[in-house]
């Protein structure tokens, strides 16, 4: 990497986190200057403060004025299909029959390298005008949708997890790998693309009605062998999905067994959705620390329930946020942390605007085991910066007009904002969008 020696000093309002809200209180975990800056360099960034004094101790630094825009990190989505770009906001089905309906047909065209290069291409540019930095993606079956998603985050210089998704039955053909393949595939583009630039591997099986207990093994095993590396997969979406789970796995003591039998359980595992959890269940993840992740505009759209994010972030559970494109119904984190809003009033437990916030970035990081690199504005952390604008429409200005503090401004675009109000999106440094 070539960095030129120009620092940048970014002005706005900064918004920052030192600690988690769910834990403490709002006003002491997050940090909001009014008039504050952000100095970058080689990168990463260097300096976080008062406007006036890093404007003084940096004075060659090539100044960006976002005036009254809100800097923070960048969004970090902890669950996509990137596949799915091109089918978001289908309509009618619920998870199984959306899966093969709609999902499957689409994900069998990814064989082909050219179009798995112009879907990526396409969903990352969506992405970062919706000011999300980092995603956590699943590919298809085939090692040239992992290629095309890894190359296209190295061309815009991007942190980014993605695996192959590995299914050997239920699955149409043209979908389905093997035990075999399935291993030797991931290991190969495990080996290829994991720690290289900022990308990071994720051993991906799809979910346990589209793997065998063979592959489910092979992939426990694969895991066992690259410890450092993250896994994913979805755990208890929809009731349907759970009573089936039940008939393939008759001895199995529940679904998260399905994976834990197997070697799939452990830190560093991603477990989307996890709605239906038994207690055996929460006690195994919160017990080694496993990462679940809530997909809640998925969850309303699929029809398939209700997070519990109050009572399993007050057990401990490491949670992060995510779309699920496409099955989440929307590219922009901003929606998401609506939805998860929603989601929470509709449980009786209404989420702060600091909550939300947090979840979109460190706490997504922190699900991904990035949280030391990225989903914070403070010293050291990779500089992925977005320039929020919190009046980026006539229904949003008026509301934001006679904000009492941050908190009630920023709220506001979360419930109603989109792409519209991310005015820039820094990536590693550099301002791409
Ligand atoms: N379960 C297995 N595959 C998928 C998928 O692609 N999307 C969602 N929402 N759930 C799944
Ligand atoms: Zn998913």
């Amino acid at each position: 990497m070539h960095w030129s020696n120009i620092v940048d000093l970014l002005l706005g309002q900064v918004l920052s986190f030192k600690s988690n809200p769910f834990e403490h209180p709002f006003e002491e975990a997050a940090r909001h200057i009014f008039k504050g800056a952000i100095v970058i360099e080689n990168g990463k960034i260097a300096a976080v403060g008062d406007a006036a004094d890093l404007l003084k101790t940096h004075p060659t630094a090539r100044v960006t004025d976002y005036g009254e825009r809100l800097l923070t990190a960048g969004f970090v989505d902890a669950h996509v299909h990137y596949p799915q770009t091109a089918i978001i906001a289908s309509w009618g089905k619920r998870l199984i029959d959306w899966l093969n309906t709609y999902t499957f047909p689409e994900e069998t065209r990814f064989f082909d390298a050219e179009y798995a290069q112009e879907i990526s291409n396409r969903y990352l540019d969506l992405v970062l005008a919706n000011g999300t930095t980092t995603v956590a993606s699943y590919c298809t079956i085939h090692p040239e949708s992992v290629n095309a998603i890894f190359t296209a985050a190295a061309e815009r210089d991007m942190r980014i997890v993605a695996g192959k998704t590995c299914m050997d039955r239920n699955a149409p053909d043209g979908l389905r790998d093997t035990v075999q393949s399935a291993y030797d595939d991931s290991k190969a583009l495990l080996e290829k693309w994991h720690g290289v630039g900022r990308a990071g591997y994720a051993i991906t099986p799809r979910f346990s009605p589209t793997s065998t207990p063979e592959q489910l093994q092979a992939l426990g095993a694969l895991w066992a062998e690259y410890p450092d590396v993250l896994m994913q997969t979805h755990l208890s979406e929809q009731v349907d999905e759970i009573e089936w789970v039940k008939s393939l796995s008759p001895d199995a003591r529940d679904y998260l067994d399905t994976y834990e039998s197997c070697g799939l359980l452990g830190k560093g595992g991603l477990y989307g959705h996890a709605i239906y959890l038994t207690d055996r269940e929460k006690d195994r993840l919160k017990e080694v620390d496993a990462s679940l992740i809530h997909c809640p505009t998925s969850n309303t759209f699929i029809g398939s329930g209700l997070f519990d994010m109050a009572g399993l972030m007050a057990d401990g559970h490491r949670i992060g946020l995510a779309t699920d494109t496409g099955g989440g119904s929307n590219f922009s984190m901003l929606r998401t942390m609506a939805a998860a809003y929603e989601v929470g009033q509709l449980r009786g437990t209404p989420l702060h605007a600091a909550q939300l916030y947090w979840l979109a970035t460190q706490g997504a990081a922190r699900a991904l085991h990035l949280d030391d690199k990225i989903g914070n504005i403070s010293v050291g952390m990779e500089a992925d910066i977005i320039a929020l604008n919190m009046s980026s429409t006539p229904a949003i200005a008026q509301r934001t007009q006679h904000a009492e503090d941050i908190w009630e401004a920023l709220f506001a675009t979360i419930m109603m904002g989109d792409d519209r109000a991310i005015d820039a999106t820094w990536v590693g440094g550099k301002l791409l969008c």
